[in-house]
């Protein structure tokens, strides 16, 4: 995720493209830059880290020009660095680009460009757009922004600028976001609503495949093939906080909501082009190597712990390697054995989080390889890791993790498929099996987001008990610890999970009339196990929510509730099974009044000890 601005008109540009990014830092704010028209030359600002060090570089000396494009970022492809930053230009500097997403197929494009002459000057995939532009152009601006969406292959939104053509830019999106601003004497672009709504209301929502010429008194919008298209204006009526969070009360329900394009971007780029196999370029060991590991540390903090917990159960089934899971605070004090066989992997959204950070330094120590998944490039984590598997999520603003976890979720299942392939520990047709449900995740997480009524008809009426359990086996459970710890951190209800079959051991106590117990039952082999835990509640007159897959016409008969998700191999269902979970903390502390975004005593980033 990274936030892109574009201004034309009679007025500067420079003033609306820093006023616009600040209204998109929450987009992506590892680096900034602006680029600006004078009249004779295109001027290109940038700086590493936040937009504020970028204005504190441009000083007094404001850009002067009334055409401009600029970006805040969040990078993917080349770490944060002034170089890395946006605008990028192609080697005369006449076409400019800022981008957000990811060009797939940027290493080919770029070798051929190298080849035919072209120099780079960054890391980034966002580049070859540049470069391409300038090899393909025809004098004809539009044409040639075709022509390269023709060699592109990946998720954008992208606006061009050319020297050539001072009164013009032009834009155009698939898979990522992007708002024209109607003015008068001027028109504005940006990835969002909220850059524009102090200069405009009236916008067109642009849509995948649509380009649009914008100049500063007419926007024309095409389709890839040049028919011109007719879009309705839409007003814009929210305030700007609200248009901050797209519209949702609350950054973590938009997280939540965003989950379907969060996991497709970790997808991206991963699956072999016939969906047999699992790409890890990133991993810079060779297969062989890969085989000698013989024990896998999985080692992590709240949500991401729990994130681990799935991930054992995925690398131990498909791959079959011994893994142990740890919470970063407990693991350097506990002598861990580890050794050069080894491979130790740290999983944290943020990257920065201090017990993981120094967990990782320890292994590391000990002479154990390290891998990172995480979702900020460049971070601490990121930087120390011997190697780096990125989730893609974009930037997760609420304290509450949410997509961070099912990016976590998929990528240590990719994983898991791409260890169970080199150590031929499933065939090849179990692995492809698995490969075309996992690319059904999206569409099944947006199914079960699309019905959100009885999760708060729930919320309203459990959301004042000040006790809920949930309880599950195998995946089921480590899924419940996850929904326990979302409803406690945002709703401050006390929620416990429960591995189901150690409630007889001491917690079936605390099992009484009217008690919310939340129970999954999804899994197969142990189903019927469950089912009697669930009795056993509801002997006690628990109140039980089943949480199950469609077609499930048993669970009804014992449990007071059902919410369904749709069906899919087992061991990807943790994917589902989370989401209403997710909703149902939220609108519980909805119910209670709670300061969602922000739960009391908690700190997005935990970076003390
Ligand atoms: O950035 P990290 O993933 O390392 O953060 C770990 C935990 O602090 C984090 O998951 C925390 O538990 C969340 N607030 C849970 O929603």
């Amino acid at each position: 995720m990274c936030g892109i601005v574009g201004y034309v008109g009679n007025g500067q540009a420079a003033p609306f493209l820093l006023e616009g990014l600040s209204k998109l830092e929450y987009r992506g704010y590892d680096s900034a830059g602006i680029a600006v028209y004078d009249g004779q030359i295109v001027n290109v600002d940038k700086s590493v880290g936040r937009l504020a060090a970028l204005r504190e570089k441009i000083g007094k000396d404001m850009p002067q020009g009334t055409l401009g494009i600029g970006h805040t970022r969040w990078a993917t492809h080349g770490r944060p660095s002034d170089r890395n930053a946006h605008p990028h230009a192609d080697c005369s500097g006449d076409f400019v680009v800022v981008h957000n997403g990811i060009i797939e197929n940027y290493l080919s494009l770029k070798e051929e460009l190298i080849e035919k002459g072209h120099h780079f000057q960054s890391e980034t995939d966002t580049e070859v757009v540049a470069h391409l532009i300038e090899d393909v152009y025809d004098g004809d601006f539009l044409s040639s922004v075709r022509k390269v969406l023709q060699r592109i292959e990946g998720s954008y939104s992208l606006v061009f600028m050319s020297k050539k053509h001072p009164d013009e830019l032009i834009c155009t999106k698939q898979d990522n976001p992007l708002v024209i601003g109607l003015g008068e004497g001027e028109n504005f672009i940006a990835s969002d609503i909220p850059a524009i709504i102090g200069r405009t209301r009236q916008t067109f929502i642009m849509a995948d495949g649509e380009i649009a010429t914008v100049k500063k008194d007419s926007i024309k919008i095409t389709d890839r093939s040049g028919n011109v298209l007719k879009k309705k204006v839409f007003t814009v009526n929210w305030n700007a906080e609200a248009a901050e969070k797209g519209g949702y009360e609350h950054f973590m329900l938009k997280e939540i909501m965003e989950q379907p394009k969060a996991v497709r971007d970790t997808m991206r780029e991963r699956i072999t082009k016939d969906g047999s196999g699992i790409v890890m370029n990133e991993l810079k060991w060779d297969k062989e190597y890969l085989k000698s590991f013989n024990k896998i540390y999985i080692v992590a903090c709240g949500t991401a712990y729990h994130a681990g917990l799935v991930g054992k159960y995925y690398i131990e089934k498909l791959a079959r390697i011994l893994v142990e899971v740890d919470v970063a605070s407990e693991f350097r004090y506990r002598d861990p054995i580890i050794d050069e066989k080894t491979l130790m992997l740290v999983v944290s959204q943020s990257g920065e989080t201090s017990d993981t950070l120094a967990a990782l330094k320890e292994a590391k120590r000990r002479g154990a390889k390290t891998l990172a998944v995480t979702n900020v490039v460049g971070s601490s984590i990121a930087r120390e890791a011997d190697a780096v598997l990125y989730t893609w999520a974009g930037p997760e603003i609420a304290v509450a993790s949410t997509k961070a976890y099912t990016t976590q979720l998929i990528l240590m299942f990719m994983l898991a498929l791409y260890m169970a392939e080199i150590l031929e520990t499933q065939t090849p047709t179990r692995i492809k099996e698995l490969i075309d449900l996992l690319k059904n995740i999206p569409g099944q997480i947006g199914e079960t987001l699309s019905d959100t009524e009885p999760i708060k008809t729930f919320a309203k009426r459990y959301g004042f008990n000040e006790d809920v359990f949930y309880i599950g086996r195998s995946l089921d459970y480590d899924v419940a610890l996850e929904g326990a710890l979302k409803l406690k951190e945002v709703s401050y209800i006390h929620a416990e999970a429960y591995a189901a079959g150690e409630l007889k051991h001491g917690t079936l106590a605390l099992i009484v009339e009217g008690v919310p117990v939340i129970a999954l039952a999804t899994q197969k082999s142990v189903y019927e196990k469950t089912l009697s835990n669930i009795k056993e509640v509801k002997a006690r007159d628990a109140v039980v929510i089943g949480i199950a897959a469609d077609g499930d016409e048993e669970l009804i008969k014992y449990v007071d509730h059902v919410i369904t998700v749709p069906q899919t191999d087992e061991l990807l269902i943790p994917l589902l099974t989370v989401v209403p979970l997710q909703l149902l903390a939220y609108y519980g502390a909805i119910t209670r009044g709670c300061d969602v975004d922000k739960p009391r005593n908690l700190a997005k980033s935990v970076t003390v000890e």
